[in-house]
């Protein structure tokens, strides 16, 4: 009896312990850390990818959108000036936080309680962002909130730099590009689609602009990180691109 009492109580634990094993597993936590050019599509994979994966998103872009509209409003920055000096004056009282739009599920950018999330995806904004994300000081403070925003894994980030600088450590990198012409012809679409009245032109200009600033900034350039896994997305649906990174998520997962 006492044997069978001991050989049951054994029994137990060890399926204890495998479904434990199973379980985290399955809520095992990583980092996936999701950079490229400007107008990849990172921010929708980033999004879907989250969502699957029961994840946080943290779109970085929208933070150093926020401070540049903040810069705008104030008028340190326009097509003919930039007071750097004014705006790192200000930048302790510059507050970006996220809020849960309800109805979406996504977050949406606060800029000091305000909510601008439309406002920072102009073409007016995506005109000075360049310039205002090359400044040291905007980049300390904004990559300390998105450590903090990691700290517990569970996270989709997507910027430029969260590869190679804020995550260095992240569990899986993916680095997305596609030709100029193809990511501003998607941009196009979308700001037409919202009503903004802009030429093709002007879109690529922006593109090729950002892509040159943002990759040769002294600090924190855009580039590729050595173990990141490049997509170039030029030929892909979104539906092609989401099965691939989700497949790559889970093996990152399984391998943590
Ligand atoms: O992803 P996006 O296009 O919204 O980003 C806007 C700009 O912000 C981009 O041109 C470069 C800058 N950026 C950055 O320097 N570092 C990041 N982590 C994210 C964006």
């Amino acid at each position: 009896m006492l044997i069978f009492l001991f050989v049951s109580l054994i029994f137990d634990f060890s399926m204890m312990q495998s479904h434990q094993n199973f379980n985290t597993l399955e809520d095992k936590k990583i980092i996936i850390a999701i950079d490229g050019h400007s107008s990849t599509g990172k921010s929708t994979v980033a999004k879907d990818l989250a969502k699957a994966l029961h994840y946080i998103y943290v779109d970085t872009g929208a933070m150093y959108r926020a401070v540049t509209l903040y810069a705008m409003r104030h008028g340190f920055i326009d097509e003919s000036h930039f007071n750097q000096q004014k705006l790192e004056q200000e930048l302790p009282g510059i507050k970006i936080k996220f809020e849960m739009n309800p109805n979406t599920s996504l977050a949406e950018v606060l800029l000091n309680g305000e909510n601008v999330e439309n406002e920072i995806r102009t073409l007016a904004v995506s005109k000075h962002v360049s310039k205002i994300a090359a400044v040291s000081a905007v980049r300390k403070k904004l990559v300390e909130q998105q450590h903090q925003m990691g700290k517990d894994k569970g996270i989709v980030m997507d910027g430029r730099d969260i590869g190679t600088i804020v995550f260095p450590y992240a569990e899986l990198k993916l680095f997305m590009t596609a030709t100029a012409k193809d990511r501003a012809e998607r941009r196009f679409l979308e700001l037409n689609e919202r009503g903004e009245n802009v030429t093709y032109e002007d879109v690529l200009k922006n593109v090729v602009n950002r892509d040159h600033i943002d990759s040769t900034r002294k600090d924190s350039p855009l580039k590729k990180a050595e173990d990141a896994i490049k997509i170039d997305n030029s030929n892909l649906t979104l539906q092609q691109q989401f099965e691939q990174i989700l497949q790559l998520a889970q093996t990152a997962i399984k391998n943590a």
